[in-house]
């Protein structure tokens, strides 16, 4: 079902080397109160390449455990309460202002009252827009309760995001061997690739594309696959279903893939 002609429009090498497509960098952000979350980052950082940033409120030296966790309860009441204004939130010192280096952030917070621990809420409500589209790793830390509703919180504050499946929920008495569980985790996730650039982004109506090798090949019936930059420029328009991304600069592309008139648009990295 190639209805357009063949139109590989891959522009000429010194446009594509004006182009700077993210680099498949990761950032951990992570708050923690009693350093379980500080120790499992701390693992982490023995198993991925990455920078680091540790959230900080603004108010040193607050207990959050005290009187049966009774600030950390109000805290988070006081979000849930009223989630879409900042000033239900405490502040923070902590801030960042190049998050568009980072194709991966691995978000690792304890668990509050069921809910994420109210820094990092603040710090995503700040910085949540600008985590779009980038894949988004969830780690999290409880005594006992399950993790969903820090998942529901990381949804809400990054509803952009690209989330990796499954969070990893790291129990407190699990923290001194949290190692395996990091390393089982970064293969669940298929960590390796998203850093390697091997992308594969499945759409409906059973079209696949997967990036690898220094080929881009797409599965089932389509009718035009377009590749643009982060910035927006097309790159590739064609209808061929294995192409050469050679001269492409490694990092995230989106692709638009055409089926009987419908588009669908997912990001792909590419590593040549
Ligand atoms: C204010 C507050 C509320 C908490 N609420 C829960 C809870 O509802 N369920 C639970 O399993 N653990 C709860 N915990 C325990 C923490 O999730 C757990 O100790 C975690 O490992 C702490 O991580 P951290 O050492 O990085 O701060 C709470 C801790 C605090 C400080």
């Amino acid at each position: 079902m190639k209805t357009i002609g063949t139109k590989i429009m891959l522009l000429a090498v010194m446009s594509l080397w004006a182009i700077l497509p993210l680099e498949a960098k990761t950032l951990i952000v992570y708050y923690s109160f009693t350093n379980n979350t500080h120790d499992i980052v701390t693992d982490l950082q023995t198993q991925i390449e990455a920078d680091v940033l540790r959230v900080e409120p603004a108010e040193e030296g607050i207990d959050y455990a005290a009187n049966g966790y009774a600030i950390g309860s109000a805290l988070i009441a006081a979000i849930r309460e009223n989630p879409d204004d900042l000033a239900s939130y405490p502040e923070i010192s902590t801030s960042i202002d190049n998050l568009e280096e980072y194709s991966t952030v691995i978000v690792a917070t304890p668990l509050w009252w069921s809910s994420m621990a109210a820094p990092m809420q603040t710090f995503l409500f700040i910085y949540g827009s600008q985590l779009a589209d980038k894949n988004i790793g969830l780690i999290v830390s409880s005594a006992s309760s399950g993790i969903s509703g820090v998942e529901a919180d990381a949804n809400r504050l990054i509803p952009d995001g690209n989330f990796l499946k499954p969070s990893l929920w790291i129990r407190s008495s699990q923290t001194s061997n949290c190692h395996s569980m990091i390393f089982d985790w970064l293969d669940d996730i298929i960590y390796d690739d998203l850093q390697a650039g091997v992308g594969t982004v499945e759409l409906d109506r059973g079209v696949s594309v997967v990036c690898a090798n220094g080929t881009l090949q797409v599965s089932g019936e389509f009718d035009a696959l377009r590749l643009y930059d982060v910035a927006g420029r097309l790159l590739l328009d064609t209808d061929e279903s294995s192409i050469s991304t050679n001269g492409l600069a490694p990092g995230i592309y989106v692709a638009v893939v055409e089926v009987d008139g419908r588009t669908e648009t997912e990001k792909i990295s590419i590593n040549n």
